[in-house]
């Protein structure tokens, strides 16, 4: 079967998925314990409401990493260096990075997302504000291996990953994605990151189970659009959202709870799930800051830096590969 590694946001808008994607979604549904990957949070809408998450009071890492870039945001880039290849991992709406475009001043930026759509859109209006700027979008699964086309420019590569999406990861899978960073950085290239710090308990789980709701349809959404991708039945209706701090594990864990016993159809499968039965559907991992350099350093990078904000909540990390 021919595999779509990414979909350009020059060329034709996305038709074909990838075909792997029904092999993990089926995987996932009939495991003891089923789980559903983060990535298939974000179909067109669920970004959407992801951008919303960010604008809810109890979300504070979009705001709190947002306010460590006002504040440090000169000599961040003094030491990422400007002209680089800004190659922008899980770009979404693309604001973070344009917020730092006058800063960075990249030679190329590189847009890439899982959710295409949404993706070609926002590099659309980005365009228009920035026509100076060289532009690539790619609508792309980076969560495993992956590949840069040719048109991605190999002359200082700046991976910026910001949000603490790198907390969907474990820890493991953490350093196998970083070291596959550092494999692609080329010479002095390097990493910039978001990383979510741990904390306390209350903050945690209302960041995540939020008095809107809103966190509640972004993990409840994952269900129409597995049923888009292949062909199933879930009702919507009949499941509720937790998202919540387990603080032996050092995550959050967002699961989907049946309310009622029901059976689920789709292409290629069936299973009957009980009342109370769950499907994990994302962990986000917090880390201590000294790990996550640790992290930084068993990946394959050097002389890291951290700007942190006056809690201590959330850390801005930037590191240089190895040569
Ligand atoms: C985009 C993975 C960083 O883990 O905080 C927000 C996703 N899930 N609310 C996070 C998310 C529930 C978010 N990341």
């Amino acid at each position: 079967m021919i595999t779509l590694m990414y979909i350009s946001c020059t060329q034709d808008r996305p038709r074909a998925a990838n075909a792997h994607v029904a092999d993990e979604l089926q995987a996932g549904l009939e495991a003891i314990d089923p789980w559903i990957s983060p990535k298939f949070l974000y179909d067109a809408l669920g970004s959407k409401l992801f951008e919303a998450i960010c604008e809810l009071p109890e979300y504070y890492p979009t705001r709190t990493e947002a306010a460590i870039f006002a504040r440090h945001g000169a000599e961040i880039a003094r030491v990422a260096g400007s002209g680089a290849t800004l190659i922008d991992l899980g770009a979404g709406n693309c604001a973070k990075a344009a917020s730092l475009f006058p800063l960075l001043a990249p030679s190329q930026y590189v847009a890439v997302d899982i959710s295409a759509e949404f993706l070609c859109d926002s590099l659309e209006r980005l365009r228009q504000r920035f026509p100076h700027i060289a532009m690539e979008g790619l609508g792309m699964d980076f969560s495993n291996r992956f590949e840069l086309p040719e048109q991605v420019g190999s002359e200082r590569r700046l991976f910026f990953y910001p949000g603490s999406s790198i907390g969907n990861f474990t820890p493991e899978e953490a350093q196998g994605f970083l070291r596959r960073l550092r494999a692609q950085c080329g010479p002095d290239g390097g990493v910039l990151l978001g990383v979510d710090l741990a904390k306390d308990k209350d903050v945690l789980d209302a960041a995540y189970d939020d008095a809107l709701g809103v966190t509640g349809a972004f993990n409840l959404n994952v269900l129409r659009h597995v049923n888009r991708l292949i062909d199933a039945d879930f009702d919507i209706r009949a499941w509720r959202h937790h998202g919540f701090y387990n603080p032996a594990r050092g995550r959050v864990e967002m699961h989907l709870e049946a309310v009622h016993r029901q059976e689920v159809q789709w292409k290629g499968g069936a299973r009957v799930f009980e009342a109370g039965d769950t499907i994990h559907t994302e962990n986000s991992y917090k880390y201590q800051q000294a790990d996550a350099i640790a992290l930084l350093e068993r990946s394959g990078f050097e002389a890291t830096r951290v700007w942190t904000d006056p809690q201590r909540w959330f850390a801005v990390i930037h590191a240089q590969a190895i040569g």
